[in-house]
């Protein structure tokens, strides 16, 4: 269904823009890794899944705002940056995301 777009566009068709719901994170699986997608608006952020407290399923977590929260301990991350709302050393990977077509396409380094 969905997978690499082609060789010469680094980028992973994902879902559908309109599958995604506002406001709501979202979890998915893609070449073995967790990931989750953040829809802020007409805006989409794709994210480690997996929080670094101690695993937590940030897929299931939920939006305050741009804000995702932990569903295990509500620890605090920026979906645009990844970055903790407390800690500077703690930071989620990003990953670039480009909607065409209706598509939203993620560049995963290792799909
Ligand atoms: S596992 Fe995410 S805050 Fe504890």
């Amino acid at each position: 269904m969905f997978g690499r777009v082609n060789t010469a566009v680094p980028f992973t068709r994902v879902i559908k823009f309109n599958e995604l719901t506002a406001g709501q994170a979202h979890p998915f699986r893609v070449a073995g890794q967790d990931l989750v997608l953040c829809r802020v608006d007409d805006q989409v952020y794709a994210l480690d899944g997996v929080c670094p407290h101690v695993g937590g399923p940030l897929g299931h977590g939920t939006l305050h705002g741009r804000m995702l929260v932990c569903p295990w301990h509500a620890w605090e991350f920026d979906c645009a940056t990844g970055q903790h709302d407390r800690s500077a050393a703690c930071r989620l990977t990003t990953y670039a995301v480009s909607l065409v077509d209706g598509d939203v396409l993620v560049d995963l380094p290792d799909a």
